[in-house]
């Protein structure tokens, strides 16, 4: 399904998008450069830290002149809105999680939504540096998007208002997703009632009711602040967040080879500390909401999460000809040891 948008927010874009070219104009003069970096998620987050890490290596190889300015927490464009404002030129570059490409025209991303897929970071390594993912990033060009590189998040750990151990325990449970078909589908085999929304959307919904749960890395549940709304946290691991940065094709083709080589080389080190810290802060997460008086950490048996696992199972027959059989085949054979 294709995502559409309002005409009054078309409007504001196009109205962002002039100014932007009249900078742009201006920043041809003299040399600089202006690459504004729109994300929904905190600073101090794998991507949040990527992005920053990103922002000063290239105001220092740059000498200043070009300046990547970052946005994190939805403060200029969210889920909704964010692969519109790309597209218009209203910001230069952004690192969507994968499973939001799939309601903009591209279903092969749902792929790394599909449960238990990975059993751990290597193997999703193993898809997303090799092969597999540089095809899937040129893929991206149909949508008017140049994809620079992928970054991990982590693996999805269930939360609630109770442990989620079983499927009697998310019998009913209206948990919130990413705006992924598989996401969704996900939810349903498990016996709970999918609630789509953006990510910026999410603690307003647990606060007010609107939803019982949610999935997420650990580094996301704390630096969101879910905890006091959400007592009970299940390792399930069940499923991948990973992000893909693009950046907007026509801006790109505007650089001088050597500014694209720099944003490369600046982009390609951020992306390898992110990688690093993300396994990491996802541990520190979890150390620290072990140590929370309102937090209770809860483990699977293996049996629990076989049952899981195969309850799961029909969603991979569901998706596998929308996100590409062969696609599929591709991605399991990379994890296949
Ligand atoms: C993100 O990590 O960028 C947001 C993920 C989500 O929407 O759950």
């Amino acid at each position: 399904m294709f995502h559409r948008s309002n005409p009054a927010l078309l409007w504001l874009l196009a109205a962002v998008l002039a100014l932007a070219l009249a900078i742009s104009v201006s920043h041809a003069d003299s040399g600089t450069v202006l690459l504004r970096f729109s994300h929904v998620v905190a600073q101090d987050t794998p991507k949040g830290m990527m992005a920053s890490h990103f922002k000063e290596l290239v105001a220092q190889r740059s000498g200043g002149r070009i300046r990547v300015e970052v946005y994190c927490d939805s403060q200029l464009y969210g889920d909704d809105d964010e692969m519109e404002a790309l597209r218009l030129g209203a910001v230069e570059m952004l690192a969507p999680s994968l499973s939001k490409f799939g309601n903009y025209g591209l279903p092969e991303f749902e792929v790394f939504d599909l449960p238990f897929l990975f059993d751990n970071l290597a193997q999703v390594r193993r898809v997303t540096q090799g092969p597999v993912g540089q095809q899937l990033l040129q893929r991206l060009g149909r949508q008017q998007m140049l994809g620079l590189g992928f970054l991990d998040n982590g693996f999805k750990q269930m939360s609630a208002h109770k442990p989620l151990r079983t499927l009697a325990d998310f019998q009913g449970q209206r948990l919130r997703v990413q705006a992924s078909r598989v996401l969704a589908a996900q939810m349903r085999a498990l016996g709970a009632q999918p609630v789509v929304l953006p990510f910026g959307e999410t603690l307003q919904a647990l606060a007010s009711g609107v939803v019982d749960g949610a999935e997420n890395p650990l580094s996301n549940f704390l630096t969101q602040k879910l905890a006091p709304l959400q007592s009970d946290v299940t390792l399930t691991g069940h499923g991948y967040l990973g992000y893909a940065v693009v950046i907007n094709p026509r801006f790109w083709a505007s650089l001088k080879s050597a500014d694209r080589a720099l944003l490369n080389s600046a982009l390609a080190e951020a992306l390898a500390l992110g990688n690093q810290l993300s396994a990491q802060m996802n541990e520190q997460a979890l150390t620290q909401l072990q140590r929370s008086p309102n937090v209770r950490i809860h483990h699977l048996t293996a049996e629990q999460r076989a049952a899981l696992k195969q309850a799961a199972q029909p969603v991979y027959e569901g998706f596998a000809r929308s996100i590409g059989a062969s696609l599929l085949k591709d991605v399991q054979q990379a994890i296949a040891p």
